[in-house]
């Protein structure tokens, strides 16, 4: 049988082990990683693409896979122990196991959720981890069963799974897959820190290294499950939608999906973080007539006017809870609110601040503690909802999300106010810190 493949070459089915036992061959030879990774993305792409022409070689493909995919060393950014500055070291990173992908990390940007992680033990994190979700990569490699991406592909790595098969992604209510949660967990909130099987892939100085959210994006490669893969336009520039895989996609669904906010309607979004900046957006591109944004640091106002801002609030400017300046203000309430910072007080702020009889309001700041209003506020008739991701299903809606960027439907390159390298990762977090990131 003799099959075309895409780039013209003629060649049948006897070629393929001679071709496999060529690879082979040099790849003893291969003296580092980036030989290795010019050898075998070729080849793979190659095995691909007799592949699409006859499924039964698929087969092949994936012993070939196991078989030639090598541990892989690289540089990450290591929390050795709560609270204190990352290490950059050498990690072996092993290879995917099934139904995982290697991604080679592109880029990947910071959010207060991995300064969090880093600064409070939490049953997020086990230490020595390599923390980071917010990225964007090329696959490297993939473990067996993967069938949605291939080497070569830009993906965008998700905290969110979204499996298409348990109970949750099936009944199409939620963004909140079954498999977010440890297998043995109870807890809505009890994230795995490894891999689904328990294990991880990273190593350093003969000791595992955990695995955040299973994303650990603060290394030069990473392993994720296929389930938390999302596979984005290739034109797409990674340097930019990396911020898409969490603030931009959480802000702007917080507000688009959770709060839906409406045409016309008030809204006001505390904290002006790059959540809450995405979640100003989303109001302006839902049609909102008043957006004030609410923030400690009047700083973060002439940005948030590019976003939509109509108007910026200090709550330290006035005598009074902000919420009663606000209800005063808007005549008797907003129509959304959005709480971007993960407190007790501003969450409870943005609830009573919303109109009596059908004021929404979401919380979007991650806090691990209760919360508390008066049981009126919500027997007269107001909503208090959170969401994770803003209820965007991750690899549903990622793509999406970055074909509206493409489209210039939404800002993502405004967000952008550092560029660094890895080994100034301290510094970064320093700057985030300080309120000015
Ligand atoms: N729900 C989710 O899925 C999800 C996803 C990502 C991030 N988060 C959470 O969203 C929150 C915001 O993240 P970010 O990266 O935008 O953070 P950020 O630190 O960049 O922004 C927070 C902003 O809040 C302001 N602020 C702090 N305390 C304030 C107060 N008392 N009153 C008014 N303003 C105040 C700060 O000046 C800053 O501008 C964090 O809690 C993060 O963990 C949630
Ligand atoms: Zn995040
Ligand atoms: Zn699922």
């Amino acid at each position: 049988m003799e099959e075309l493949n895409k780039r013209g070459r003629v060649f049948n089915e006897s070629d393929i082990p001679a071709m496999t036992k060529r690879v082979y061959a040099r790849l003893q030879h291969a003296l580092d990683v980036k030989e290795l990774r010019s050898l075998f993305l070729p080849m793979l792409n190659e095995l691909q693409s007799v592949e699409e022409h006859d499924p039964a070689k698929n087969e092949m493909r994936q012993q070939y896979c196991s078989n030639i995919v090598k541990p892989i060393l690289c540089r990450a950014a290591v929390a050795w122990e709560v609270d204190k500055p990352f290490v950059i070291e050498t990690i072996e990173v092993a290879p995917p196991k099934a139904n995982e992908v290697r991604i080679k990390i592109t880029h990947s940007s910071i959010c207060r959720t991995d300064l969090g992680a880093l600064t409070k033990p939490s049953i997020w994190t086990k230490f020595p981890i390599v923390l980071g979700h917010e990225a964007a990569g090329v696959v490297e490699s993939i473990g067996e069963g993967v069938t949605t991406v291939k080497p070569g592909d830009h993906v965008i790595p998700v905290f969110l799974p979204q499996c298409k098969e348990c109970y949750a992604c099936k009944k199409n209510k939620t963004n909140l897959c079954d498999a977010y949660t440890k297998p043995e967990a109870k807890a809505a909130q009890n994230i795995p820190y490894t891999m689904r099987d328990g294990t991880t892939r990273f190593t350093c100085k003969g000791q595992p290294v955990y695995q955040f959210f299973a994303t650990s994006t603060f290394s030069e490669y990473s392993v994720v499950p296929e389930i938390q893969v999302a596979k984005i336009n290739p034109e797409a520039p990674l340097d930019k939608v990396c911020l898409i895989g969490c603030g931009i996609g959480t802000g702007y669904g917080s507000a688009v999906n959770t709060a839906r906010v409406e045409k016309g309607s008030t809204c006001a979004v505390w904290g002006l973080g790059a959540v809450g900046l995405a979640a100003v957006m989303g109001c302006r591109n839902a049609g909102a007539s008043r957006i004030i944004g609410i923030d400690t640091n009047p700083d973060k106002f002439p940005l948030a006017k590019k976003f939509g801002m109509t108007e910026g609030m200090n709550p330290n400017d006035y005598d009074k809870p902000i919420q009663e300046v606000l209800i005063d203000l808007t005549d008797g309430g907003l129509d959304h609110t959005l709480e971007c910072i993960g407190n007790n007080n501003t969450m409870r702020a943005a609830l009573e601040s919303t109109r009596k009889g059908w004021g929404i309001s979401v919380a979007v700041g991650v806090y691990w503690h209760d919360i508390s209003t008066h049981a009126f506020q919500l027997l007269s008739g107001r909503t208090w909802t959170g969401a994770l991701y803003g209820d965007w299903k991750s690899r549903d809606d990622v793509p999406k999300l970055v074909e509206s960027y493409m489209k210039k439907e939404i800002l993502v390159d405004e967000f952008i106010t550092h560029r660094m390298t890895l080994d100034k990762i301290n510094e970064a977090f320093d700057l985030l810190k300080a309120g000015e990131w």
